[in-house]
């Protein structure tokens, strides 16, 4: 099967799955989208309302945010791909609980073996404590420790440098995280640059 092949079955298993009560309360599953030959692969928590309404991921206030912070390094939504630990709205944009997160990611595991990004970002705790996790890295430390660092890791049996940082929601609740926010961005840049210099 070809890539495009593998992301359409498993976003249309993603539409049909009723493993947890989330995809009986949501409006639209959200499998995620973007470049299927990404460099660079974001995870988020899980759908908002806006999400949930269009079916598609970050296309509310924090996705604007998100945006912008894409804009500020001259990052084109069309070449990364997106999506989340959990594929379906929480009702009220509640946390997603561990066994949700438990049974949802396999959809995401099986989206980050089919794009094989050499970069993954984890914006928030969740996305961090998933992949770092899966990484073999057990460090049980908050997201103000772990953001803006790179860890180099190997996921899934391929080499990866995974960047943690705030949600782009943080910032909407608290001012202070946009500065930490742009700097991660900035990070993000020069990875980038790195991996197209072949380093
Ligand atoms: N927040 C997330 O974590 N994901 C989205 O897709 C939107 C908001």
């Amino acid at each position: 099967m070809s890539k495009k092949e593998v992301m359409e079955t498993v976003a249309n298993e993603v539409k049909a799955c009723r493993k947890c009560r989330l995809g009986e309360t949501n409006t639209n599953a959200v499998p995620g989208e973007g470049s299927l030959d990404a460099t660079v692969l974001f995870i988020g928590e899980a759908p908002g309302y806006w999400e949930d309404v269009k079916g598609r991921p970050f296309v509310g206030t924090a996705g604007k945010l998100l945006d912008a912070l894409l804009r500020e390094i001259n990052l084109s939504r069309s070449t990364i791909y997106i999506t989340n630990v959990v594929k379906c709205r929480p009702p009220k944009n509640r946390a997603p609980s561990p066994i949700e997160v438990e049974t949802c990611t396999p959809y995401l595991k099986h989206q980050i073996k089919t794009v094989q990004p050499e970069i993954i970002v984890t914006l928030g705790r969740h996305a961090t404590s998933f992949i770092l996790s899966e990484s073999g890295i057990k460090e049980a430390v908050s997201i103000t420790k772990l953001r803006g660092k790179v860890y180099s890791v190997k996921l899934f049996g391929v080499p990866v440098s995974v960047l943690p940082t705030f949600h782009p929601a943080a910032v909407l609740y608290n001012a202070k995280y946009r500065d930490p926010l742009e700097h991660d961005f900035q990070l993000l840049e020069s990875l980038i640059e790195k991996s197209r210099q072949g380093y």
